[in-house]
């Protein structure tokens, strides 16, 4: 029996994965609805992929799972004509084109084979899936394992299967049938599409390389018929990305996702807690105001308020507290966040200087350019660079320099980094 269900919920209320294409990630989604309309109308009316820019943790790809989920429920609803469906499988952005583009058909091909019955049922023309089934089970596909080196066999593909050389089981040969079963299926886009998501750009290190990889695969993956893809990413790249004249016509601009605003936290977390209680009234580890006071300590981040609220509750437990009265489950909190900050600062003593760094990178709001170093006290990137240094060793921020785009703010506090600052400024006021 897991700690949730002793304290009487049927699952972890505070996981921080994305909220599912389902109707538990409708029910739960909170303060989107300006974002979802937006979203929804570019799937449904527009040419262009659309993207999506906001900090990470923020609910990127929260939002595109409900997006789906809700048309896909209004088609089934009759409110309207063109159906829109999920892509289960996160396409991860690879600085390795070949790679990146196969595992994108990868996803789109599973999601077919899945879907297709459904498909057939709704009146869509479908191509028989096993065809694609058989092509899903060939080991090269999945890379690595299993198959026979091809080396000197042709195309861009390191891996083959001898066993079905007679079919001619080349990729070129898979990515012609997955367009098939698209065109087939959605022939227009008011037939519909699947939506599929490209997940953090930002994992790429410079917005030169994001860009070089959409661009090359502008005529392949982007301009596949009866799919949509929605492009998520952090850090400014998905705006320095947009601005390509090469990708212009593909791919939309940026909707901007803003933090959750702090007035609708509290309702978030009360619908997860009520959603997963196998009991009236369980007493939650976390409750919604001390949820929000975590949200506000992790500078609105979602996924790492969750994450601390979680680790708290395990802490509660290992401590035998579970039990503990809600007025004293606070008192805890503080103490949780008081020794998790505290291991964190003694585990890496800094300089004074660096600690001033810190702070004046907490000031801005904690995020910064590696092209901002003047306004941080310092003559040059490179004298900052070494502090920064001491600083990330300490686990107190994250950072990367785009050597393209020094403007980009690619240096931020992280989630430890919060909590220590929560916890220094509170032994400075008391
Ligand atoms: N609007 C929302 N309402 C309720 N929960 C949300 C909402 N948005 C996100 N969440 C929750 O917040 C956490 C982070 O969401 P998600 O993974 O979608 O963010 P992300 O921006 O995609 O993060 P990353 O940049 O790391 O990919 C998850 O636990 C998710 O369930
Ligand atoms: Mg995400």
């Amino acid at each position: 029996m897991s700690l949730w269900n002793q304290i009487g919920y049927s699952a972890n209320p505070y996981a921080v994965s994305p909220l599912g294409s389902n109707e538990e990630g409708s029910e739960l989604i909170v303060g989107r609805d300006k974002e979802l309309r937006k979203l929804t109308i570019q799937l449904r009316s527009t040419d262009t992929h659309p993207t999506i820019e906001g900090e990470n943790g923020s609910g990127k790809t929260s939002l595109v799972a409900v997006a789906a989920y809700r048309a896909e429920k209004e088609y089934r609803n009759g409110v309207q004509k063109q159906l829109l469906l999920a892509i289960p499988d996160l396409v991860q952005m690879t600085s390795d084109v070949a790679e990146f583009e196969r595992s994108a058909y990868f996803a789109i091909a599973k999601a077919y084979v899945s879907n297709a019955q459904k498909l057939d049922d709704l009146g869509f023309e479908v191509v028989d899936a096993s065809e694609l089934k058989k092509w899903l089970e060939a080991p090269f596909i999945y890379g690595g394992g299993g198959g026979v080196s091809a080396a000197g066999f042709g195309g861009n593909f390191t891996r083959s299967v001898a066993a079905n050389t007679s079919q001619g089981f080349t990729e070129a040969g898979f990515r012609q049938l997955v367009k098939i079963c698209l065109e087939t299926t959605f022939p227009t886009r008011e037939h519909g599409a699947f939506v599929g998501v490209i997940d953090n750009i930002e994992l790429l290190r410079t917005s030169a390389e994001a860009r070089r990889v959409l661009e090359s695969v502008r005529d392949g993956v982007l301009s596949l018929p009866g799919i949509r893809w929605v492009l998520c990413g952090a850090k400014g790249i998905v705006r320095s990305v947009v601005s390509s004249p090469r990708l212009s016509g593909r791919i939309g601009r940026p909707i901007d996702l803003q933090p959750v605003l702090d007035a609708d936290v509290p309702e978030l977390v009360r619908r997860r807690l009520s959603h997963f209680a196998t009991r009236p009234d369980p007493d939650a580890p976390v409750g919604p105001e001390e949820f929000a006071h975590l949200y506000k300590i992790s500078n609105m981040n979602l996924r790492n308020s969750f994450k601390h609220a979680q680790d708290f509750a395990v802490w509660l437990d290992e401590e035998d507290n579970l039990a503990a009265p809600p007025g004293e489950k606070k008192e805890l909190l503080e103490r949780w966040i008081e020794i998790t900050a505290s291991e964190y600062a003694v585990a890496s003593p800094l300089q004074p200087m660096q600690w001033t760094l810190f702070d004046k990178i907490i000031a801005a709001g904690g995020v910064m350019a590696p092209g901002d170093y003047e306004a941080f006290g310092f003559n040059s990137a490179q004298a900052m660079r070494f502090h920064l240094q001491r600083l990330e060793e300490a686990n107190l921020i994250d950072s990367a320099i785009d050597e393209d785009d020094q403007r980009r703010k690619t240096i931020s506090v992280t989630s430890n980094g919060w909590l220590v600052n929560y916890h220094r400024n509170a032994g400075s006021s008391n």
